[in-house]
């Protein structure tokens, strides 16, 4: 019965680099989101540290993709990501001050917040620069 974690073809956008990393990114929340759910708060808030980091990195390096591409929406785009990361935050004060029921809904909606990010923000980035094909196109073209 075990998921490993949520991934779905919306989440693909195509780009080996950039899918590897949402993978983790996906994999982390998901791992958080069972641990708190399992009571199982030693391993929440290693994987909540992993989260935090992990997700400033690939954050730092994906705003960094979008202005060397001279992205016009990456302000929109930072924003995002900010508020993303302020959620990461809350999460974590939350399980720092054992409020795990409280962690609990917060973790999941940030899961679809991560979800929706990647699927509709990150795939708009990916399509405008040409790392991938708009969605919809055929697979073979150049
Ligand atoms: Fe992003
Ligand atoms: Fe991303």
């Amino acid at each position: 019965m075990e998921e490993s974690h949520v991934w779905n073809e919306r989440l693909q956008l195509g780009d080996d680099d950039l899918d590897r990393e949402h993978h983790l990114q996906i994999a982390l929340v998901t791992g958080l989101t069972e641990a708190l759910e399992r009571g199982r708060p030693l391993v929440a808030r290693r994987i909540v540290e992993q989260l935090s980091g992990y997700t400033k990195a690939h954050f730092a390096g994906e705003e960094l993709l979008m202005e060397l591409a001279g992205y016009r929406h990456l302000e929109a785009h930072r924003q995002e990501h900010q508020a993303i990361l302020a959620h990461i935050e809350e999460i974590r004060y939350l399980h720092h001050q054992g409020e795990y029921d409280l962690a609990v809904p917060m973790a999941v909606d940030l899961l679809s917040g991560l979800a929706s990010h990647i699927a509709a923000s990150d795939r708009r980035f990916a399509e405008a620069s040409g790392r991938v094909p708009p969605i919809g196109a055929t697979a073979t073209g150049s």
